[in-house]
């Protein structure tokens, strides 16, 4: 039963909490201006790089974030101070309190003014000397960041801890992308997204080339402790998951994911067929005849025997028409052929669509049939037949790599494009920074960056983070698991987020 004692004190705690929380006072050792300022951080306050600060203004709270913080110490600095040190046999801090001598210095990036009616303006005022520094509230901080209430929660900025909630379609509209080393937590992050799209009712369809997002079906009761601290329960979400036939295995629930042979575009068969120009001109040619002889309802016995009649029309050679029967034959042989899927039943509301492609195929195969899916998916959603939905490629280098020109990433390209006039969003996952095709890249207006310790990776990012930090992209080797810098049109300048834990899984 909780006291009238327990009451008061729930409610001086909550009155702390909402006070702003001094930290230092603005000096002039250096002139602040209007994009920068110093101050002196009062002794036992934890202040940390990063983190964000205020200042009133009579036009409103200055917010900056601390790029740097200095330790001076008058007594350790002094020459002479130091040669008697050395002279005497005890100890230096058992005779006397050096912390007396300690002077901590903060610098600070402006980043602009929060004015009354919680707007925010460009920097255009310096903080006076001698004003008080004060940890940056909540209000302040979702002011200066852009947050919006009700948004996808994500994480918390690492370092003052608030919620990072963004606008669903707006994430959804610019596409995201998901970057760093192995295990830094990429595709934690996505089923994150997901689980935030769910619960908004947006359809996720999800690429999953490890087998690795089917745990969005259970609760995360393992973690309900954590999930508690920060407001939320374990659940379990909808889920429905695909694989090519050969891939599923004998009682597994996996609905069979074939692709009718109507629905693949010539240059995508070429492609899987690996074939030679020639060999693919006919093979067009003949594609096309048995397209307006059969219609949608051909197979693959109308296509050989288009491309007989084409070769004997166009005199091909015969070792030409035999490569490309061969080729077919070898078609037939991934069984990813068959009736096709429909994209209404694929999209559901408030459903994780996943393509499960773990297990042995070629990975041409697994391109092209993640290619035809996703385009057959997005002509779908031009005509309105299907809901606004969000994509989730993870391992996104091989299906868009940067140095190959494949069917997938003419696709991935044209949804990145283009998906925003219809509400589909793209969010591609991916450990080879450079080996991604960076057209896709600069399509994206949220960018999430996990740990990166390979100098290559690390000096390709950094003009493509254009307002990033130098801070924040020197922690990039150093951040733990979980943390990411996250960049995004959502918000007006880049922080550390620690992507929260996961309501599914377990
Ligand atoms: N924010 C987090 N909170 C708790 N656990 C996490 C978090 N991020 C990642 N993990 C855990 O760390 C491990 C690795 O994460 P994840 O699989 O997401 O890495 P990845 O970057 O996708 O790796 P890979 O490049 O190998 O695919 C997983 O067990 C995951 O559950
Ligand atoms: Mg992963």
């Amino acid at each position: 039963m909780t006291t009238l004692m327990d009451h008061l004190d729930e409610l001086e705690k909550n009155h702390n909490e909402e006070e702003p929380k001094e930290i230092g006072m603005v000096i002039s050792r250096k002139e602040p201006t209007h994009l920068a300022f110093n101050f002196r951080v009062d002794d036992d306050v934890d202040v940390e790089v990063g983190e964000l600060v205020e200042v009133p203004s009579e036009k409103g709270a200055i917010v900056g974030k601390v790029s740097e913080i200095k330790i001076h110490n008058e007594y350790l600095s002094n020459p002479k101070f130091l040669d008697n040190e050395l002279l005497s046999e005890i100890p230096v801090h058992y005779r006397f309190n050096i912390k007396r001598g300690r002077l901590r210095l903060a610098k600070v990036k402006i980043l602009g003014i929060v004015t009354g009616g919680n707007n925010f303006i460009p920097p255009c005022l310096p903080p006076e000397p001698g004003a008080q520094v004060y940890k940056a509230t909540e209000e302040v901080l979702s002011a200066s960041l852009g947050i919006v209430p009700n948004g996808l929660y994500l994480g918390n900025m690492w370092v003052n801890n608030m919620k990072i909630t963004l606008d669903a379609m707006t994430l959804l509209m610019h596409h995201i992308i998901v970057l760093g080393a192995t295990g830094t937590g990429k595709s934690h992050f996505c089923q994150v997204l997901t689980e935030e799209f769910l619960d908004r009712h947006i359809p996720v369809l999800i690429i999953d080339p490890h087998g690795e997002y089917s745990s969005l079906a259970k609760p995360n009761t393992k973690m309900m402790k954590e999930l508690s601290k920060i407001g939320l329960r374990p659940e379990g979400y909808k889920v429905m998951e695909y694989a090519p036939p050969k891939l599923i295995r004998e009682n597994e629930k996996k609905i069979p994911l074939t692709i009718k042979l109507t629905d693949l575009d010539p240059e995508a068969l070429a492609e899987i067929c690996n074939m030679t120009d020639v060999q693919t001109d006919l093979l067009y040619l003949a594609f096309k005849r048995m397209l307006k002889e059969r219609g949608e309802e051909a197979t693959l016995d109308d296509l050989h025997l288009a491309v007989d009649k084409i070769a004997h029309e166009y005199k091909f050679l015969p070792a030409t028409t035999l490569a490309i029967m061969r080729r077919l034959a070898v078609l037939e042989e991934l069984g990813i052929l068959g009736e096709g899927f429909s994209p209404q039943d694929m999209i559901k509301p408030a459903t994780a669509t996943i393509i499960n492609l773990s297990g042995d195929m070629e990975e041409r195969a697994r391109r092209v049939l993640v290619a035809t899916v996703l385009k057959k998916i997005f002509e779908a959603r031009k005509r309105e037949e299907i809901p606004p939905l969000l994509v989730i490629v993870d391992e996104g280098h091989r299906f868009a790599p940067q140095d190959e020109e494949t069917y997938s990433k003419k696709i991935l390209r044209l949804i990145a494009r283009e998906g925003r006039k219809f509400k589909i969003g793209l969010c591609i996952a991916s450990q080879r920074v450079v080996g991604l095709d960076k057209d896709i890249f600069s399509q994206c207006g949220t960018k999430v960056i996990f740990k990166l310790d390979c100098t290559t990776d690390l000096n390709f990012i950094q003009p493509l983070l254009e307002s990033t930090s130098k801070e924040e992209l020197q922690r990039l080797p150093l951040l733990p698991r979980g943390v990411a810098v996250i960049s995004s049109i959502c918000l007006r300048f880049p922080v550390l987020m620690k992507v929260r834990v996961r309501k599914s899984g377990g």
